[in-house]
């Protein structure tokens, strides 16, 4: 079954100039996948995850999930699609400051009204998922930037979403917290059967992915699918895209271990 389905996706700012920042995109996630989008700064991957997410409209193109197609759908009925359907990691954490970490996480359920016990048993539940039991009552700024970006995850999971979108959630990490993540989102996908969609320019990020799709200049290159070893697919998407171009600056700092 398709969770995600995007059919000749077009987008068209209109500034002083207009500019075609996707043209005629077709792609498909099924249930369950854990797909990556990589391309360079400027090829449409914000613009791309920004229409999947419904936080802006496609010029024109279709997006599908979990068979309902959120654009057709009225204003209200969006941001209620959205809370219930879609689950966010953002490069920045996005959470509350004025919160503990727990709070933080159970505010898409308070959204909803569920009862305060079944509340806490998803609490407990998602906490010990991310490794992050004991900190539920601390602050934001009391914890590290990885236990930070793990509560974010356990927020975006809570409610159980039919597609978990990820914009570079390795991109203020260190490498150690990076790769404890990435873990654990892969972990996550595949005990949950969690529907994953990450953008990043993270080669090693995206090597936790099953499939990594390749965009250029608002358009799909290519694709390729991770076989048994991760080391293996980490050097394939470390080729393809120094055959796509214009990310040398952002390679010559990866490294795999
Ligand atoms: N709101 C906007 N108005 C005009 N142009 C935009 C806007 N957002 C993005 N763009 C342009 O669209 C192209 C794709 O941007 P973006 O999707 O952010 O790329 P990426 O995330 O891959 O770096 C870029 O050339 C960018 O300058
Ligand atoms: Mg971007």
């Amino acid at each position: 079954m398709d969770m995600l389905k995007v059919d000749g996706l077009t987008k068209v700012y209109n500034g002083n100039v207009t500019y075609e920042a996707l043209s005629d995109i077709h792609f498909t996630v099924e249930k369950g996948e854990f797909v990556g989008i990589m391309g360079p700064s400027g090829s449409g991957k914000t613009t791309l995850l920004n229409m999947v997410s419904t936080i802006d409209a496609p010029t024109s193109g279709e997006v599908y999930i979990n068979g309902q197609q959120p654009f057709r759908l009225k204003k209200n009925d969006i941001a209620v699609f959205r809370r219930r359907e879609l689950g966010f990691v953002f490069q920045d954490f996005n959470l509350l400051d004025t919160l503990t970490i727990g709070e933080n996480i159970v505010l898409p359920l308070t959204l909803d009204t569920k009862g305060i016990r079944a509340m806490n048993r998803k609490l407990a539940e998602v906490a010990e998922k991310l490794a992050i039991t004991d900190i539920l009552r601390k602050r934001t700024y009391e914890v590290s930037g990885g236990q930070r970006q793990r509560a974010a995850i356990a927020r975006a999971i809570i409610h159980s979403p039919s597609l978990l979108l990820a914009d570079e959630p390795t991109g203020n990490l260190d490498s150690k917290s990076a790769r404890n993540v990435m873990e654990m989102m892969a972990d996550i996908n595949q005990t949950d059967q969690t529907t994953t969609m990450l953008v990043t320019h993270d080669a090693l990020a995206a090597s936790y992915c099953h499939r990594v799709v390749f965009i250029k200049d608002g358009a799909l290159v290519n694709e390729i699918v991770r076989g048994k070893n991760r080391q293996t697919f980490f050097q394939e998407i470390i080729d393809k895209l120094s055959l796509l171009g214009g990310v040398s600056h952002e390679l010559s700092s990866v490294r795999f271990s």
